[in-house]
């Protein structure tokens, strides 16, 4: 009776769910979705190589230094980069004294109490410290924004989908909005303040171009600043600050396969010599005859355990 009941449940339960699926497929069909212009227009992140890709990845700390410049010079005025420190910049190759020198000129000031008075005042910075935010508060940040707010750039190439493929084309993305685009779409048009971008999800975000024109960094190893070349370094850059110690993990990674390569071959050779006695066995004897040998041979353990 209850095997009954229960084959009638279940009965019911698959019937639920086709009914749920074809009325959903109904209704997509009779309804199907509204075509959008992000949907049209979005473009996937370019094609671009960095040293960083792949297994075998490494970071290029010339390059890195390059993109840390582009940082310093164009980015930092609107992003912050509040989970590094300037310490941690000796990884790309700077000396002590250099740090300390970028620390102590940094534009923007770190948030600091009076030490007399204890008001909230601001201080230069130091090694130890992290790269200040240049805005006390989102408030603030975003009523200089148009009301976005310009992320923190820290986690920026792990928090996007691309990586620095992303943050690279859309540093290199800006134009202008296909006129085929507001024709289709006429409510879609680019609001007043903000810009258009095929490779931001929406297609308009508030940033306004922060890369525009050849040499707008002097590189201090002298390489040629194009726009490019100026997005491409600054987005290694931002790999490194999302994974600082990706290298070391890649090489790790490395090695911990090839200790688990060599552990298989040695357990296999042992395995084979473990079994080359009863395998032996079988060839000389049949498989027939060594079964039933190792039968006599377990009921006879099996006595000695009973005796
Ligand atoms: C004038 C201020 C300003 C400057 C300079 C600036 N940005 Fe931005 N950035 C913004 C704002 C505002 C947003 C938020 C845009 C939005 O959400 O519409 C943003 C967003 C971003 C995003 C996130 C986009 C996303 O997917 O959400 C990245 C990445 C970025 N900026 C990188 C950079 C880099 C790299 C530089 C330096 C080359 C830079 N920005 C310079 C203001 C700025």
């Amino acid at each position: 009776m209850v095997r009954i009941i229960g084959f009638f449940v279940g009965l019911a339960f698959v019937g639920m769910v086709f009914i749920s699926f074809f009325v959903n497929i109904a209704d997509y069909v009779a309804n199907p979705p509204e075509e959008t212009a992000e949907h049209e227009f979005h473009k996937h992140p370019k094609e671009v190589h960095f040293a960083s890709d792949g297994p075998f990845g490494h970071f290029d700390n010339q390059q890195l230094q390059r993109g840390f410049q582009v940082y310093k010079e164009v980015c930092a005025a609107c992003h912050g980069l509040t989970l590094v420190s300037f310490r941690d910049l000796a990884a790309l190759g700077y000396e002590e004294p250099e740090i300390k020198a970028i620390a102590d000129q940094w534009a923007i000031q770190v948030p600091s109490v009076n030490a007399d008075t204890g008001e909230a005042a601001t201080r230069k910075a130091i090694p130890a410290d992290r790269f200040p935010s240049p805005y006390p508060n989102e408030v603030a940040a975003r009523a200089a924004n148009n009301n976005a707010l310009p992320p923190d750039l820290s986690l920026i190439a792990k928090a996007r989908e691309g990586g620095a493929a992303y943050t690279y084309s859309l540093l290199t993305g800006y134009q202008r909005q296909p006129a085929e685009l507001v024709h289709k779409f006429p409510a879609a048009k680019t609001p007043q303040g903000l810009y258009y971008n095929p490779y931001f999800p929406n297609l308009n975000l508030a940033m306004p171009p922060p890369l525009t024109a050849e040499g707008q960094v002097t590189y201090a190893d002298g390489t040629r600043a194009s726009v490019d070349q100026m997005a491409k370094d600054v987005s290694a850059f931002l790999v490194w600050t999302a994974e600082p110690k990706l290298q070391n993990r890649r090489t790790a990674g490395f090695a911990v396969v090839i200790f688990l390569l060599i552990g298989t071959i040695l357990g296999y050779l042992a395995y084979r010599q473990i079994w080359a006695e009863a395998k032996r066995k079988v060839r000389v004897t049949g498989p027939l005859e060594a079964e039933s040998q190792a039968k006599a041979q377990a009921a006879k353990d099996d006595q000695g355990v009973a005796g």
